[in-house]
């Protein structure tokens, strides 16, 4: 079959690979018919998230049908259309039956505390092959094998595979309230959901805060307030459209690549900082991807928690999405404490919002698919990745249809 494959920093392949087979009984085997490329796959690529196995195929995000089941898979007829969460959880042991599928002591093959196991991540996560491919095979299909509902297409559904489950999380983690004002820091696909999401579970106003204008459009487009770090302070601009309050809750979509601003007020204050993310991004990737303008590592890794930080209502809640690993460890934690901030964060329990979101969407209250900006296939999977890593005008979400 043909799959996206990880050979090195900056070096991913489309090969022709062996199709994958059955190998425990809780295994389904996926006829893949959409996949998508999310901002943590740059991460792998980039270099800042290390670790990754040469071999491995990329990708967790998948709408397929289910070819092939194991004797495990109870609930899965063959032909069923199923929507795959990015994460692998068994389903039984406590933290999945508390909701905390990201946390799960049985689906990580390296053992109980070697930390969220998914599709198409670095050897630490398992690692288990990917969803950029024709075919994969899901361990633990029961569980995190989720059948489609009829009226849902394609496209809405490969949107609850990771992305919007994620933002979802993020607004839960920021404990966000009726009424309450929320900012988002990120406007790539998770930011983009994040503001979607955010409105959906009571918000009453929005803010969306990134650098780049076809983003920070596309989500005034779903009611944002935009701000752009490149032409104005972010945090000065979050006091001053609050009264001076500050935003009560804030989801950091951005993650790890966080940059610094390159022109604007915000610019003069990141050169102040210049040896700190120096220092950040050399302890995050020793080693990246880098060709000229391509692969490039974000220059300033705590750049947006700062910001959130810095920008939040005194008391307030930030929800972390954005993917930082273990190699981070600068926080501004002591204007943290000095606000009596709370923090919440993690990889996001797919599994625990999946069905849910899917009933949203087939009873018509949000259409996912309004989130995506470009529809290639598989075979152009490579120059999409180069495009979306670029952050190229107009690319925000890509799916990939195999
Ligand atoms: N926790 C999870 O389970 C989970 C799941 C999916 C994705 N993620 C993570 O969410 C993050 C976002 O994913 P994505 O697909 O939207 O990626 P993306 O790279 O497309 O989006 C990141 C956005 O942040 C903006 N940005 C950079 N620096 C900034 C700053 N200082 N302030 C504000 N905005 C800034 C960028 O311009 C970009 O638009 C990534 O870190 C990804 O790994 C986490
Ligand atoms: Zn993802
Ligand atoms: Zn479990």
């Amino acid at each position: 079959m043909k799959a996206v494959v990880w050979h090195g920093l900056g070096d991913i392949r489309l090969d022709e690979v062996p199709d994958p087979t059955i190998q425990e009984s809780n295994d389904a085997i996926v006829r893949i018919t959409t996949s998508a490329i999310c901002g943590t796959d740059l991460h792998m690529v980039r270099g800042t998230m290390s670790g990754m196995k040469p071999g491995t195929v990329l990708g967790h995000e998948a709408v397929g049908v289910v070819e092939e089941t194991g004797p495990g898979v109870r609930n899965l007829p063959t032909g069923t259309r199923v929507v795959i969460g990015s994460t692998i959880a068994c389903g039984y042991c406590s933290y999945c039956r508390s909701g905390t599928y990201s946390q799960c002591d049985n689906a990580n093959p390296n053992g109980r505390n070697a930390g969220t196991a998914f599709f198409g991540g670095p050897e630490p996560t398992g690692p288990f092959d990917g969803m950029q491919a024709e075919y994969v095979r899901v361990p633990f299909a029961n569980v995190g094998a989720v059948p489609v509902p009829e009226n849902v297409t394609d496209d809405q559904a490969i949107m609850v595979s990771d992305i919007f489950p994620t933002a979802w999380f993020g607004g839960r983690l920021a404990e966000i309230g009726q009424g309450d004002t929320v900012a988002v820091f990120g406007a790539g696909p998770v930011g983009q959901f994040s503001v979607l999401s955010a409105y959906l579970q009571g918000a009453g106003r929005v803010f969306v805060v990134d650098g780049h204008a076809s983003r920070l459009e596309a989500a005034r487009r779903l009611g944002a307030e935009a701000i752009d770090f490149n032409a104005e302070d972010p945090v000065a601009v979050l006091q001053e459209l609050t009264g001076g309050a500050g935003p009560d809750r804030v989801i950091d979509a951005v993650g790890v690549d966080s940059e610094s601003a390159k022109s604007g007020p915000a610019a003069q204050q990141a050169q102040e900082s210049a040896d700190q993310f120096r220092q950040e991004v050399s302890q995050v990737a020793p080693e990246s991807g880098q060709q000229g303008e391509q692969w490039k590592p974000g220059d300033a890794p705590s750049q947006a928690a700062q910001w959130a930080v810095a920008g939040i209502a005194k008391a307030g809640t930030i929800g972390v999405v954005g993917v930082y690993p273990e190699t981070v460890t600068s926080y501004p934690f002591g204007p943290a404490f000095m606000k009596n901030l709370t923090i919440r964060t993690g990889n996001c329990p797919h599994r625990r919002y999946i069905p849910d979101l899917l009933r949203l969407v087939a009873s018509g209250v949000v259409d996912p698919a309004r989130v995506i900006t470009q529809q290639e296939p598989l075979t152009s999977s490579l120059q999409a990745f180069e495009a979306f890593d670029r952050r190229d005008e107009g690319w925000v979400k890509t799916v990939l249809s195999t």
